[in-house]
């Protein structure tokens, strides 16, 4: 069942009932203000860090879920309505969300008034505009009242939702009814004494009447649906003072048959130097010093916004925008669901995890989590083509939170840039991802330099040196971090945070990862052993470029003794091993009743080559094929792979916070989809297109629209987990849209599946998709040249594509790099 479709060609999930199984939402802002907005108009909106600068409040865990965000209230002859549906309910004529890339627009029409309402962040600015075009369908003149309606937090949104004792007497507002452009209303709350900023809330017309005062606006013991203010069509006039304050403007409208007005609201983030905060005072007007804010800021960004022209000036130059960022990598094919999961929703949602990493979603509240050491560097490899000078910086944002022996902070906070002390370090898969990361940068742009670029360690000025010698570090840790069988030492946790071997926790509120109880853990990770070989060849590579050619021999020495270890050691007979716990029992063996086979050391370990027979990849006898076949036998389900077979059905202390989870949810036998791409690509390493593109289809979002029912969560982003087959609720999606699921899907899909990938002499061209696309144009900009890649594709088990470039049949799969400007004609023949 679906609740909506795709409108590939304005590039939006056009959502056509308001009662979607959970909030559908969508994201705005992609520079320093942020609002997160649902289909019925629920969400928040905060300035560049969710937790210390919330302009606008949520509760999470609310009864209704999804009730708080901006709404717009109509009253028309006594009958009270909400275009988004919520929070009034009232049944809707006609009802449509439209979300697209960085703005939304929400219809509702009723008795023959439809009210049209655009929301975006401008570029360039920190404020959400909500343009509001109210139309009369009927044949009769319409008089009607329109209430808008925001709550304010009180900025830190942790202190907001626990310190009533204080917060319930701070609050203040200012109210300016003839404004220069209009009304607005001032949050000022704390402007007082420490901050130096406000909100601001406007219409671009002189209101009739305010609300700033929220029980004044609801009325006592009412709900947002039941508010007093739009029921009664008048407003209160109330000034906030302590308690919860609001913002909400009555503007009354009287429109003949046809007729349509347009309003524009913008809800502000505005900040004064610190010798600018107050308006002089001015007596006549009754204005005493350091009293009124200094509304310069407010007024100057109202008057951007003063017209439906400018706002929509704005509006094209946001769509422009995206339609520039998007035309770096495209695909025109056989099939429609593909080239809109490829073209558009997968790269926006690679783009927002580049703007919140995991802080602010409907499951993740924006108070917790930094940024991730290895999740930040993953989910740059979805991002790098797209804005690579941004993904630049990031790198040495990440790096900078290193440690001089390799190791680094497992999380970081967005805003001092500074390592999380209260988890530290100790989860030995994080130094290697900075390598990946850092590779894929470099081929992306060929910027070399990066490299010697000066970082410091922990953020210590004077530690600084050359970005290289981070990635030697790295590399280096996990060979001097090695256990018994000549594995990598796991430490807390690899890229599974709850595969904890090293902590055994009993008691509850404990931290499974960070509590330390258990000395001397040697505990190995078969997935890091994995990861090593993949990704030590990339060190390997950047040395001997940089003219190390020791150092690369070194390295690639190394690997090969890995690659002998995982083969030797991290094999159970028919797939690989996950681990050796704190005893040295083997994790991830037929030998056990449950937690038999694991998904990530088979994925990584065929992407890395590990037991892969180059004479012939498909040769069922080789361990990657067999490991490959495991998956498909034990951990496949029509709604994914699962993480591992069977669940635990009881906890099991020293595995950790794994079998804490029911069967089938999270890391406990969920399908996690930030894994299945990796078995994905190693199918494509195999030649079997066909099962990899199976695969892919069975987690895409699109792929899925169909049983929306089931999935339950937005149709056009992935989710981190779709609950297992040994779930009660299978196939059911949860934590949508940040998730390095997004950056290793795109992986898969452009560069393994459709098969362009940028490598450091040219790009790859290596198509493995299978039989279902015939025939597909990937169009691809890499370092300022365009590529358009024309493949016919039979896709024959093993087949590899026949290229030729620009006329000219070439050997191999490599389209060396072009002079910016120019443009490549490829064909390939699969
Ligand atoms: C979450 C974390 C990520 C981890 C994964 C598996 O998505 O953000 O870092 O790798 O869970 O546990
Ligand atoms: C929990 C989750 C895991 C996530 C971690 C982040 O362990 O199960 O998915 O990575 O929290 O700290």
């Amino acid at each position: 069942m679906r609740y909506g479709h795709f409108d590939d060609e304005a590039r939006e999930y056009v959502i056509t009932t308001p009662r979607t199984p959970y909030p559908w939402i969508n994201y705005l802002g992609s520079e320093d203000f942020f609002s997160l907005l649902s289909h019925t108009g629920g969400g928040y909106s905060f300035y560049r860090d969710a937790k210390m600068r919330r302009l606008t409040r949520y509760r999470y865990n609310n009864i209704p879920t999804d009730e708080g965000g901006r709404y717009f209230y109509v009253h028309d002859g006594g009958d009270v309505w909400t275009p988004g549906w919520l929070p009034v309910k009232a049944e809707l004529d006609h009802y449509e969300a439209r979300h697209g890339l960085g703005y939304s627009r929400i219809t509702g029409e009723r008795n023959g008034l439809r009210v049209e309402t655009l929301f975006f962040v401008p570029l360039g600015e920190t404020a959400e505009v909500q343009h509001v075009t109210l139309t009369n369908t009927s044949d009769a003149e319409k008089t009607v009242s329109l209430f808008s309606f925001v709550e304010f937090c009180l900025w830190n949104a942790q202190d907001d939702q626990t310190n009533y004792q204080r917060n319930l007497s701070l609050a203040e507002v200012e109210v300016e009814l003839d404004g220069p452009h209009g009304s607005a209303i001032f949050h000022k709350t704390e402007y007082r004494e420490r901050r130096d900023h406000y909100a601001v809330y406007g219409v671009n017309t002189r209101a009739d009447g305010f609300d700033t005062d929220r029980d004044s606006f609801t009325g006592p013991y009412n709900g947002l649906g039941e508010a007093a203010v739009p029921h009664a069509g008048k407003a209160t006039g109330s000034v906030a003072s302590g308690w919860y304050p609001i913002g909400s403007h009555q503007v009354d409208v009287t429109l003949a048959p046809g007729e349509s007005r347009s309003l524009t609201y913008v809800l502000g983030y505005v900040e004064n130097p610190h010798d600018e905060k107050w308006a002089p005072a001015d007596e006549a007007a009754g204005v005493p010093a350091m009293q009124r804010v200094n509304r310069e800021r407010a007024h100057a960004l109202l008057s951007r916004f003063a017209t439906t022209e400018q706002t929509l000036a704005a509006f094209e130059a946001l769509r422009t925008s995206w339609t520039d960022l998007l035309s770096t990598y495209s695909v025109t094919s056989t099939d429609e669901k593909l080239d809109r999961m490829v073209n558009i929703w997968n790269q926006y949602q690679c783009m927002v995890t580049f703007n919140m990493s995991r802080s602010a979603s409907y499951f993740e509240t924006g108070i917790g989590r930094g940024m991730g050491f290895r999740d930040s560097n993953q989910d740059l490899l979805g991002f790098v083509h797209l804005v690579p000078e941004r993904a630049r910086q990031r790198i040495i944002d990440i790096a900078s939170t290193q440690f001089a022996d390799g190791s680094a902070y497992h999380q970081y906070q967005p805003l001092t840039k500074r390592g999380n002390n209260d988890i530290g370090s100790g989860f030995n898969d994080d130094p290697l991802w900075l390598i990946l990361g850092v590779a894929a940068y470099v081929k992306e742009t060929g910027d070399w330099a990066v490299l010697d670029e000066p970082v410091p360690f922990d953020n210590e000025p004077g530690s600084e040196v050359p970005l290289f010698e981070h990635l030697t570090r790295s590399f280096r840790f996990t060979v001097e971090n090695r256990g018994p069988h000549g594995l990598p030492l796991i430490g807390r946790a690899d890229w599974n945070d709850c595969l904890n071997l090293n902590c055994f926790s009993t008691e509850p509120g404990e931290s499974f990862q960070t509590t330390e109880n258990q000395a001397g853990g040697v505990a190995e990770s078969v997935f890091i052993a994995a990861m090593f070989v993949h990704i030590g060849p990339e060190y390997a590579e950047l040395a001997e470029r940089r003219g190390l050619a020791d150092v690369a021999a070194e390295a690639r020495a190394a690997v090969e003794d890995m690659r002998t270890a995982v083969l030797e050691h991290g094999w159970d007979g028919e797939w690989f091993l996950r681990a050796y716990d704190f005893y040295g029992n083997p994790v991830g063996t037929d030998a056990k009743p449950e937690g038999k086979i694991w998904i990530e050391p088979q994925g990584f370990a065929v992407m890395a080559g590990i037991g892969v027979d180059a004479s012939d990849p498909a040769s069922p006898a080789s361990p990657a094929v067999r490991a490959l076949d495991s998956v498909h036998e034990h951990l496949a389900t029509p709604h994914g792979m699962v993480l591992q077979w069977p669940a635990y059905t009881s906890y099991q202390v020293e595995l950790g916070e794994v079998s804490t989870y029911p069967p089938g949810y999270k890391e406990n036998g969920g399908i996690f989809c930030h894994n299945n791409p990796w078995v994905i690509i190693g199918e494509t390493v195999l030649g079997r297109g066909e099962r990899a593109f199976d695969y892919y289809r069975r987690i895409t979002p699109a792929y899925r629209e169909d049983i929306s029912d089931v999935h339950r969560l937005e149709p056009y982003v992935y989710a981190q987990m779709i609950a297992g087959k040994e779930a009660v609720r299978h196939g059911e999606a949860k934590n949508s849209w940040l998730t390095g699921t997004a950056a290793w899907n795109f992986v898969a899909v452009s560069q393994y599946l459709l098969g362009v990938r940028p490598e450091h002499d040219g790009l790859v061209v290596d198509p493995q998709i299978g039989p279902d696309v015939p025939s597909f144009t990937v169009t691809r900009v890499a370092r300022g040249a365009r590529y358009e890649i024309a493949v016919t594709n039979a896709g024959a088990p093993g087949a590899r594509g026949r290229l030729v470039v620009d006329g000219v049949p070439v050997e191999g799969s490599t389209v060396p790099y072009a002079p910016a400007g120019t443009t490549v004609r490829v064909e390939v023949t699969v």
